[in-house]
């Protein structure tokens, strides 16, 4: 949820910090703050709002540091304000602190020192812990043993940066449940929540694990686990080219997504489609791959639009593989009781690999002793390390907070796994060859689609005042109903419900007027004739009628108010074409409504608390 990002070596880190934070602020936009040592002095300048107030603010200081970090807040505890913001102090002023994530025990320990003579000045739980450090740190505990001691008493998740004036050359870094990373430089070390942060600068990352804690250098680092055990951490080199994470003369970063669709499409397909055998290749899964195809049950477990792709793979794994498939909120699987028989296998989709939920649940599904396999975007992320195995899903770097592109390769390798799975089961050669090759015409019918963004932004001006949306859809569509629903209220704040269509009439038909929009997913499918009916309905009490139709649908144009027309594909594959034109009608819609699309209120990228 929140950023963070820090710097050692002898560059003045302000500029460093203010852009690894503006990197980052996708993640979190509340407030911002920086924590700095220089000349012999520590203090925290914090500011309520997006990190460009904190660099007007930090512009007329003319502070030069070259030991800093930096923080933008997410707020759990306590409202967005420069009081709540980080860094956090002690009561002297010498030491501050960046966290991520939650302390679950924060006001047992609060009381316990208060009643020792601390002072609170936040309504944060992250607070306690530079005063628990503090008391540590007093105590005569170097600062990273100081740290570590009080880590081990603290309940919850956390990815947190300590600095102190009394030990100048070194922050102290930890992780439990929230991401951490180091990025080692050339005599200068820096550190972060995200590596998008630290790229411009290194591609040498080190991933801390959780219950791990670091010492960090200018020219080296030390790790250790909390409980003091010794260990030796690896440098990856991370594969990320700055232009993918930059606008790129975009206006916004979820336009630029959406449009690098048929790119990432592509990308999510490279090399993976072998159509003389009708098979998919993924060599995240060798290995699995019999097992996972002797399932007798697969299980998805996801949050927000990653469980809308779970969604259509259970229609996918259902039709192909002939599997019985359950679709999971993650926030709900991980506080049931999870039957989990032997023979299933769980899947655990994620763009960022980080959604706490997501990832707690994978861990108890491990522990049942489930087969895991993570489908994820972010290369290292958590969710990806701590799978069986899995399949990235490589549709690169997605910055705007409503996932567009991820949704669309997501759909792509849960296909590709139906496929892997359905073959060794019971699908013919020509039936595989016959859908691989139609996977490998996306991308070109993909540009088709993204050729309508100017006909969807005039539709949009249409519907900015509007107060409510329905969407509906059936079999593989009544998924994407559910995310075109979901990304107008993301970005618009217009009420929108996501429905099967037939389902409208024991319900909501009862909205339904003049005033109330309704979005209809209706290709040429088998499902066609049905979904007509229901538009029927919807026309008999005078809705306004938008349909995303088949190009070669010319009864429909009669019976709606606006068509969006849209190559064919099979039913399977249908989903990545037609969500996408409302990605766009939810971007134009929110644009002409003036709204932040990027950073919409309230909401985080990376959800990496509960
Ligand atoms: C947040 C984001 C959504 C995303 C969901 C799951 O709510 O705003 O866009 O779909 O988390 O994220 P994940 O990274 O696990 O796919």
């Amino acid at each position: 949820m929140c950023g963070i990002v820090g710097y050692i070596g002898d560059k003045n880190c302000v500029p460093i910090l203010i852009e690894g934070l503006k990197r980052l602020e996708y993640r979190g936009y509340d407030s911002a703050g920086l924590g700095l040592l220089y000349n012999g002095n520590a203090s925290a300048i914090k500011s309520k709002g997006k990190v460009s107030l904190l660099e007007d603010k930090i512009e007329g200081l003319n502070i030069k540091s070259s030991l800093g970090i930096g923080h933008t807040r997410w707020a759990t505890h306590g409202e967005p304000s420069e009081i709540n913001a980080h860094p956090h102090g002690n009561d002297s002023g010498s030491m501050f602190i960046i966290h991520n994530g939650i302390i679950e025990n924060y006001a047992v320990i609060k009381k316990r020192l208060q009643k020792l003579g601390y002072v609170f000045k936040s309504d944060t739980d992250s607070e306690v812990l530079v005063h628990l450090i503090d008391d540590f740190h007093k105590k005569g505990n170097s600062l990273f043993h100081s740290t570590r001691l009080a880590l081990s008493q603290v309940d919850g998740t956390y990815g947190i940066a300590v600095i102190s004036k009394t030990e100048p050359d070194k922050i102290i870094v930890a992780k439990n449940g929230s991401p951490l990373v180091i990025g080692i430089g050339d005599d200068e070390n820096f550190i972060a929540s995200d590596v998008n942060a630290l790229i411009a600068h290194t591609s040498k990352i080190v991933y801390l694990e959780d219950g791990e804690i670091a010492e960090v250098y200018k020219d080296s680092f030390m790790a250790k686990t909390i409980t003091d055990e010794d260990i030796l951490k690896e440098i990856v080199q991370v594969e990320m080219d700055l232009d993918e994470i930059s606008k790129s003369g975009y206006q916004h970063f979820m336009i630029k997504e959406i449009m690098e669709q048929t790119e990432s499409v592509t990308n999510s397909m490279r090399g993976r489609l072998l159509v003389e055998e009708g098979l998919a290749k993924l060599g995240g899964l060798k290995g699995f791959e019999d097992q996972i195809a002797k399932s007798n049950r697969i299980i998805i477990v996801a949050c927000g639009t990653s469980w809308h792709a779970g969604l259509v793979a259970e229609y996918m794994f259902e039709q192909f593989a002939e599997i019985p498939v359950e679709v999971e909120y993650a926030s709900e699987f991980r506080y049931r009781n999870p039957v989990i028989l032997p023979n299933d296998t769980m899947i655990f989709i994620s763009q960022s690999g980080e959604t706490a939920d997501t990832l707690a649940a994978l861990k108890e599904a491990k522990r049942r002793g489930a087969l895991c396999l993570g489908v994820c975007n972010a290369v290292g992320s958590s969710i990806a390390r701590e799978s069986h195995t899995g399949v990235y899903i490589h549709a690169g770097p997605e910055i705007g907070v409503a996932s567009t592109k991820a949704f669309t390769s997501q759909l792509v390798v849960l296909a590709l796994i139906t496929m892997l799975i359905a073959r060794k089961r019971h699908m013919s050669l020509a039936d595989g060859k016959s859908i691989i090759s139609e996977m490998a015409t996306l991308p070109a019918k993909i540009e088709r689609i993204l050729k309508l963004n100017d006909h969807i932004e005039k539709i949009a001006e249409d519907f900015v005042n509007a107060k409510n949306f329905l969407y509906l859809g059936r079999g593989y569509n009544f998924p994407v109903a559910l995310e075109g629903a979901l990304k107008l209220k993301e970005i618009s704040y217009i009420h929108a419900e996501g429905y099967p269509a037939a389902e409208m009439k024991h319900g909501p038909i009862a909205l339904i007027d003049e005033n109330m929009p309704a979005v209809f997913i209706s290709p040429k499918d088998s499902v066609y004739e049905k979904v007509i009916s229901n538009i029927e309905e919807v026309k008999a009490r005078k809705g306004r009628i938008i349909a995303v139709a088949s190009e070669n649908d010319d009864k429909i144009d009669s019976l709606v108010d606006y068509t969006i027309k849209i190559p064919d594909t099979i039913r399977m594959l249908m989903p990545i074409l037609t969500v996408i034109p409302l990605q766009l009608l939810a971007y134009h819609i929110a644009v002409k409504k003036g709204l932040n699309v990027d950073q919409p209120r309230n909401l985080a990228k990376s959800v990496t608390v509960e």
